[in-house]
């Protein structure tokens, strides 16, 4: 287990991501993902609730902010990653529930690109907001991500925990008769460093954000 300070203080400091991030290709049109931004505003409003002191970061959806907690919007990833990096120098937790776009255009065309013209986009790599964050900014810090999955869901979500250097992963599959976007109820799995795996089946996004803060406020507060 990593070396982590019990934190003292009154409060946690929780830093949400939530959403896609849509990046632009021209004045009028964007590439994105199909994230509603539940989870992440759930985690926000329950992680309130306990009271942590919270800051959301979303990207475009259109949920209301919920009460008493600090919300900061961005659009693409690049504007997302800057927004990580300061929230987490004031943060004890970081939770990534985004669904950040893996690629963006090369190139933003300042004109309409006109139909009678179409052009071939060019995508070029984001970098992963994650996987780059250095050991000084993850010191003392629970850090929280998710997979989502259209196959080997465990194992795959397992690799992301080690290449990100996550204390948690929360696993979501796609596909296969399991819609992960929008309301209704979920089956998840959490898994930590130590290769535990918790299911949660069937549950409301709001169930299953008590139970991702139960097991971050656990490792809060364990002496490392
Ligand atoms: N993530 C990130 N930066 C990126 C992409 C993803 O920080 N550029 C974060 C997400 O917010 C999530 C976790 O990494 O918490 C895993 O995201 P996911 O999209 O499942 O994984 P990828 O690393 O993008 O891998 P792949 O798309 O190849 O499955």
């Amino acid at each position: 287990m990593n070396k982590r300070k019990i934190i003292s203080k009154k409060y946690i400091r929780t830093l949400v991501t939530a959403g896609p991030t849509a990046e632009p290709i021209d004045p009028v049109r964007v590439i994105s993902n199909r994230s509603s931004g539940v989870m992440g505003y759930e985690i926000a409003r329950a992680a309130k609730k306990r009271g942590h002191r919270v800051s959301l970061v979303s990207g475009p959806v259109f949920l209301e902010a919920p009460e008493g907690v600090k919300l900061t919007k961005i659009e693409t990833a690049r504007e997302l990653k800057g927004k990580v990096e300061s929230g987490l120098k004031k943060a004890d937790v970081l939770i990534m529930a985004s669904a950040v776009s893996d690629f963006r255009p090369a190139f933003f065309s300042k004109a309409k690109i006109k139909s009678a013209k179409p052009r071939t986009v060019k995508l070029v790599k984001n970098r992963d907001i994650l996987g780059s964050l250095s050991k000084q900014a993850r010191k003392n810090k629970v850090i929280v991500g998710f997979a989502l999955e259209t196959e080997s869901l465990l194992k795959n979500a397992s690799k992301k925990l080690k290449d990100k250097k996550m204390d948690l992963v929360v696993a979501n599959e796609a596909g296969r008769g399991n819609a992960p976007f929008g309301e209704g109820k979920k089956t998840v799995y959490i898994l930590d460093k130590a290769g535990t795996v918790k299911k949660l089946k069937n549950m409301t996004k709001s169930r299953i954000a008590g139970a991702i803060l139960d097991r971050v406020e656990e490792l809060c507060y364990t002496p490392g």
